[in-house]
């Protein structure tokens, strides 16, 4: 079990989405969640998203995976970037645990680099806020002051920039964190062998909200409905927009954003979207209802596949959005929100009197042999 070493919530409020810290010793006797043979394992495989970058003398490469080997690679001045790792392997996946407390919604994933001596990705600018967590090794870690920054080695497939005064310069040992909110230019260079852990957060941009907005309208073929004006009156001004007229299209337009129900369900299902693929398998055979009953009654547990989103609005707890899709709770299983999204499992006992509602066990099924849960082994 991974636990962390500060208060979370105090560092929320010195730090997140304002100023990098070195975090020492932020995990105490911190053991490495997975071997560098299990991370090369997970390179190797089609739906894993991964990527390797060498620096040979100062000439930057990328290389996107699945890696059929590794032995041609050289051991100095190269990374291997394995992007969410925790969708793939139970140990990731516990080590994201301890920041469960932070929002669903904004977080992205778990990417692991392993480095070798001299290598890193050079200096950059991300868009997320990042828990870097050191694991095995060393690595000497820079980050400058936020501001505007040239871009270098366009050609070489990385986001690089030129370089940066640093207001962070230290050396991470296993169980240290740094954090870098979104911004902050920063490199990583690497001292002896080593496994990081980068536990990110992305919050979505105005334009990311109104396109998909859009998308949602069109897709559910809503707001198809014309300006109308039965009161139209002649004027002189024949080129004119009138300033009543250019508000009614506005409030035409907020109407159709504001309805709560568009609202509501556009921004769970798309906050519920994962960015990364994800391990999910239909049930082969299928479940059948008594089968699953005989589960529930067993108290056995039930597991979400991990990584997968499942969220709910505060103010309805009758409609979850489940990878991206919304689905609407039996009436008074609205408790059923909280096991689906806040756990990560559950157990018959947890359903309490809603174990016999035949209509949240029929939901329950089509959960399971959709492989969005699945009974623990
Ligand atoms: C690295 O570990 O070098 C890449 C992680 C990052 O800078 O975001
Ligand atoms: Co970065």
């Amino acid at each position: 079990m991974y636990q962390l070493n500060f208060d979370l919530n105090e560092f929320l409020t010195t730090y997140w989405h304002k100023q990098p810290v070195v975090i020492k010793k932020g995990f105490v006797d911190f053991e490495d969640p997975i071997s560098p043979d299990e991370l090369a394992g997970l390179a190797m495989e089609e739906e894993i998203d991964s990527r390797f970058v060498t620096n040979l003398d100062g000439n930057w490469k990328a290389q996107h995976g699945p890696f059929e080997s590794f032995d041609e690679f050289p051991d100095t001045h190269s990374q291997l970037i394995v992007q969410a790792a925790n969708h793939w392997h139970p140990g990731l996946r516990e080590l994201a645990q301890p920041f469960r407390v932070l929002p669903n919604w904004l977080f992205d994933d778990v990417m692991i680099c392993l480095s070798m001596p001299n290598g890193g990705v050079g200096p950059h600018i991300d868009q997320y806020d990042v828990f870097i967590i050191q694991g095995m090794g060393k690595r000497r870690w820079r980050v400058g002051e936020k501001g505007e920054y040239k871009d270098a080695n366009h050609d070489s497939g990385l986001r690089q920039i030129e370089g940066f005064d640093p207001i962070i310069d230290d050396v991470l040992e296993p169980g240290d964190i740094l954090y870098i909110p979104p911004g902050f230019p920063h490199e990583g260079n690497t001292i002896d062998v080593s496994m990081s852990y980068s536990i990110g957060y992305r919050s979505p941009k105005k334009q990311e909200l109104l396109s998909t907005l859009a998308d949602y309208v069109l897709t559910n073929e809503l707001g198809d409905v014309h300006f109308y004006d039965p009161n139209l009156q002649t004027r002189d001004e024949h080129g004119m927009i009138p300033t009543s007229e250019s508000e009614a299209l506005n409030d035409m337009l907020m109407k159709l954003i504001n309805d709560p129900k568009i609202k509501a369900r556009w921004l769970g299902e798309q906050l519920s979207q994962s960015r990364h693929e994800l391990d999910i398998m239909a049930a082969e055979p299928p479940w059948q209802a008594d089968e699953l009953f005989q589960f529930v009654e067993d108290n056995m547990v039930l597991e979400k596949v991990s990584g997968m989103k499942a969220l709910y609005h505060e103010n309805d707890l009758s409609v979850i959005y489940v990878n991206g899709e919304a689905i609407e709770l039996p009436e008074g299983c609205e408790a059923a929100a909280r096991l689906l999204c806040d756990q990560e499992a559950f157990t018959g006992e947890d359903l309490g009197e809603m174990a016999s509602n035949p209509a949240l066990l029929a939901l329950l099924l089509d959960l399971c042999n959709q492989g969005y849960w699945y009974p623990q082994a």
